[in-house]
């Protein structure tokens, strides 16, 4: 993997704790669940780090003073299905934030991305646009979907997964160097199936209990 400056690898001890407990093979779908809304949480603080602000006055029971609201709308587009495990963590944090969907899922044999759905709010056009999905693997479907919203207008676009592998980075940087990509774990890398080693397994069968 190239040495990129937009890609952010989380190093909070939080987020290895809970990355390593959502690798394990015996946590069970509610904790898996949990783990998954709790690390996107804790890389929502990271991925809005940059939101623009403008100054807003307040009266406080002393005095009047001058603050900051956050100015851009904030657009969350979970990649389906997955991605879905990751939104309600961020809307906790931004609950004004405009929720788009991306459906789209890996051709078990191809690995190509196959698009099913697209749903996006108008403001990815002149907001903040987070593409959420929790598995970075070979960055085909990642860079499928950015390629959707960016025909839809997008322009300020961040990638956030839970484990990526860096052959995914590689092939996402490539596609859309302007997009920083925020991962809780860089992994070893593919095996022949294209799943993410050491990875967690399929996400979206651990997050709905599909196994
Ligand atoms: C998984 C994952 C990503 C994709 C990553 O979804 O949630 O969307 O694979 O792989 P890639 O980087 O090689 O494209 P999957 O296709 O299994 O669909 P699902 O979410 O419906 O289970
Ligand atoms: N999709 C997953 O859910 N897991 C992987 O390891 C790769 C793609």
């Amino acid at each position: 993997m190239e040495n990129n400056a937009k890609v952010h690898i989380m190093d909070h001890p939080l987020i290895k704790d809970k990355v390593t407990r959502l690798r394990d093979k015996n946590t069970n779908v509610k904790e898996f669940r949990e783990l998954a809304y709790e690390i996107s949480l804790l890389m929502g603080y990271e991925t809005t780090r940059n939101l623009e602000l403008e100054p807003h006055e307040v009266e406080t029971p002393l005095t009047k003073t001058v603050g900051s609201y956050i100015k851009q709308t904030v657009c969350l587009v979970p990649i389906l299905r997955a991605g879905l495990g990751m939104v309600d963590a961020i809307v906790s944090i931004m609950p004004s934030a405009k929720v788009g969907h991306v459906g789209l899922y890996r051709d078990p044999v191809t690995v190509q991305p196959v698009e099913y759905y697209c749903k996006l709010p108008v403001e990815v056009q002149d907001g903040l646009t987070i593409v959420l999905d929790p598995m970075l693997a070979t960055g085909g479907s990642a860079a499928a979907a950015i390629d959707f919203i960016k025909q839809r207008g997008a322009k300020d676009i961040k990638f956030m997964c839970l484990i990526a592998a860096p052959e995914g980075v590689e092939v996402l940087s490539k596609a859309h160097p302007d997009v920083e990509i925020y991962c809780a774990a860089l992994d070893e890398g593919l095996n022949d199936h294209c799943y993410i080693v050491p990875g967690l397994g399929d996400a979206g069968d651990r997050l709905f209990g599909t196994l």
